[in-house]
C-alpha cells in the first residue's frame, strides 16, 4: 500500500484505481468500466460529470469561490436556502448549510440546544435515536449512532445517549409482525422519555427510510404516526435524518412526503442535494426558532466552509436539474422497475432473503437460510466478498455491516436518479452474474 493514499489507514484490500466517471459509469486506469449501482455512498443522484452541474460550478468558480457568512451575505446563499425551504414545506423555512451530514447532524443538535437554552429549558440535552442507526461519524453524531461497536471504541469520548430499538420490517423478534414490532418499538419509545424526565429531552432523531445502518429499512406507517403523536404530547422535536433518503431518492423530495401529516420539526440534508459534486449539507428548520436563537443572542456555529458560494451554486444547479428532468418522478418510476428485478433474484437466489426499501433508496439482504433468515456465518464476510466479485463483473456495489453485521448484512442498490430503464437492466444482468458466482463460492466455503 502506497502511503499517500487515504486508504493506508484501513485494512489492506484491492481496489481499482478510478480516473474518470460519466453518467453511471465509473472508468479505472486499465480502460475497465464499473457501473455504479450506489451512487458512490448514495451521494452522486445525478451521475457523473453531469454537464450541467460542471457548468455552473465553473460560472461560479469565475464570479466568486468565497465569502466567509459572518463578513458577507451572498446571492447564492440566499437563493439556495429559500430553495430548499420551498421544497421542505411549511414550518421548515430556515436553512444553515454545511459541508456534509455529519456536520448538519451536530449542527442540528446544537442549534436545538442552542433554542432550549433560549427559551429557558436548560435541562433539556439527551437526545434519542434508533439503534441500529447511522447519524455520522463526527463525535456527537457518533454519540446518537445507533452502533454498539463503534460507539464501544469511542465510548471516553462521547456523551451517553439514549437508544430505542430500530422498527425493523425484515428481522422481528418472535411473535412479532412487522406491525406489531412497529407498535412495540413506538411504546418503547414513549417508555425511555418518561424514564428519563420528558423534560430532560432535547429530540428524537431517525432515518425515515433507513440508510445503510438498517439496509433501507422502511418504518411501517404506524411507528411513523405513533413517533410524531409522542414527540408532540412530550414536547420534543422530532428530527429527521434525511441525509441519504431526502433530496428526491425515494420518489418524493422529503421521504416524510410518503406518509402524509407526518412532519418533522428539523430536517437534515446533504449527501443528494449536491449530489456528489461538493461537500454539502443542510439543516432545515422552523422560522420561529431560528428567530429565538438569533435574538437570545444568535447561533454559536460556524464552519470555515458553511454556506460556501461554490457549493451553494452546484447545490442550485442540482436542484434545477431535479427539477428540469423530473428526476424525483424517475426515483419512484425506476425504483419500482428495479425493486421487481430484484424481486425476481430473490426468487432465483437462496443467499437472497430480503429486498427492501422506497424508490431508488434500494438494499438486498443476505442470508444463509430463506426459513429461519439466519445470516450467513460472519467470518466469510459475505458482503465484503460480493462487493468484490461485483466489481470482477464491473458492477460497485455499496455495503457497510452495522456493528459487525449484528442486525445481518446487506448491500445497497441505488444508482443515480437520473438511471434509464435500460441501465437497470444492465445493472440487473451484472448482478446475477456476480451472485452465481457468489452463491457457488459461499456453498463451497461452507461445506469445505
Ligand atoms: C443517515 C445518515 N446520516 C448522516 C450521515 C453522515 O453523513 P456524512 O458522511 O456526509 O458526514 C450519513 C452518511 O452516510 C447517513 O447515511
Amino acid at each position: 500500500m502506497r502511503s499517500g493514499l487515504v486508504q493506508s489507514f484501513f485494512a489492506p484490500t484491492t481496489r481499482p484505481r478510478i480516473v474518470r466517471a460519466e453518467g453511471v459509469w465509473f472508468t479505472d486506469s486499465d480502460g475497465r468500466r464499473y457501473l455504479d449501482a450506489s451512487s458512490g455512498p448514495v451521494a452522486c443522484n445525478l451521475g457523473h460529470a453531469h454537464p450541467r452541474i460542471l457548468d455552473a460550478m465553473m460560472r461560479q468558480a469565475r464570479d466568486l469561490t468565497f465569502a466567509f457568512p459572518t463578513q458577507f451575505e451572498t446571492e447564492v446563499n440566499e437563493r439556495l436556502g429559500a430553495r430548499l425551504a420551498e421544497l421542505s414545506g411549511p414550518g421548515l423555512d430556515r436553512a444553515f448549510l454545511v459541508s456534509g451530514g455529519s456536520e448538519a447532524i451536530e449542527t442540528a443538535i446544537k442549534f436545538l440546544r442552542q433554542h432550549a437554552v433560549a427559551i429557558g429549558e436548560p435541562e433539556r440535552w439527551k437526545v434519542i435515536a434508533l439503534e441500529p442507526s447511522y447519524h455520522g461519524n463526527t463525535l456527537g453524531a457518533l454519540a446518537i449512532s445507533g452502533d454498539p461497536v463503534a460507539r464501544q471504541v469511542f465510548a471516553p469520548l462521547l456523551a451517553s445517549q439514549p437508544h430505542v430499538p430500530a422498527p425493523l420490517t425484515y428481522r422481528v423478534p418472535e411473535n412479532h409482525s412487522a406491525e406489531s414490532w412497529a407498535r412495540h418499538c413506538a411504546g418503547l419509545l414513549d417508555e425511555v422519555i418518561r424514564r428519563e424526565g420528558p423534560e430532560t429531552i432535547l429530540a428524537f432523531v431517525m432515518e425515515p427510510v433507513g440508510g445503510t445502518s438498517s439496509g433501507a429499512n422502511v418504518p411501517h406507517e404506524l411507528y411513523h404516526r405513533a413517533v410524531r403523536d409522542i414527540c408532540t404530547r412530550h414536547g420534543i422535536a422530532l428530527v429527521h435524518d434525511e441525509v441519504m433518503c431526502g433530496a428526491g431518492r425515494t420518489g418524493c423530495f422529503l421521504a416524510s412526503e410518503h406518509w402524509p401529516g407526518v412532519r418533522p420539526d428539523v430536517v437534515v440534508l446533504a449527501k443528494g442535494i449536491s449530489a456528489g459534486y461538493t461537500p454539502m449539507g443542510a439543516v432545515l428548520a422552523p422560522a420561529s426558532m431560528v428567530d429565538r436563537v438569533a435574538a437570545a443572542g444568535g447561533f454559536m456555529h460556524t464552519f470555515t466552509y458553511f454556506a460556501n458560494p461554490l457549493s451553494c451554486a452546484v447545490g442550485l444547479a442540482v436542484l434545477d436539474e431535479l427539477a428540469a428532468g423530473d428526476l424525483v418522478g424517475n426515483a419512484g418510476r425506476m425504483g419500482a422497475l428495479l425493486c421487481e428485478g430484484l424481486n425476481r433474484l430473490a426468487q432465483e437466489f437462496r443467499t437472497i432473503g430480503d429486498v427492501r426499501g422506497l424508490g431508488l433508496l434500494l438494499a438486498v439482504e443476505l442470508i444463509a437460510d430463506k426459513e429461519t433468515k439466519r445470516s450467513l456465518p460472519l467470518v466469510l464476510n459475505a458482503v465484503g466478498r460480493l462487493q468484490e466479485i461485483a466489481l470482477g463483473q464491473g458492477l460497485a456495489l455499496y455495503a457497510r455491516r452495522t456493528a459487525g453485521g449484528r442486525w445481518g448484512e446487506w448491500f445497497m442498490v441505488a444508482p443515480p436518479l437520473t438511471v434509464t430503464a435500460a441501465e437497470i437492466d444492465e445493472l440487473l444482468n451484472r448482478l446475477r452474474s456476480a451472485m452465481f458466482i457468489f452463491e457457488a463460492e459461499m456453498e463451497a466455503l461452507q461445506t469445505s
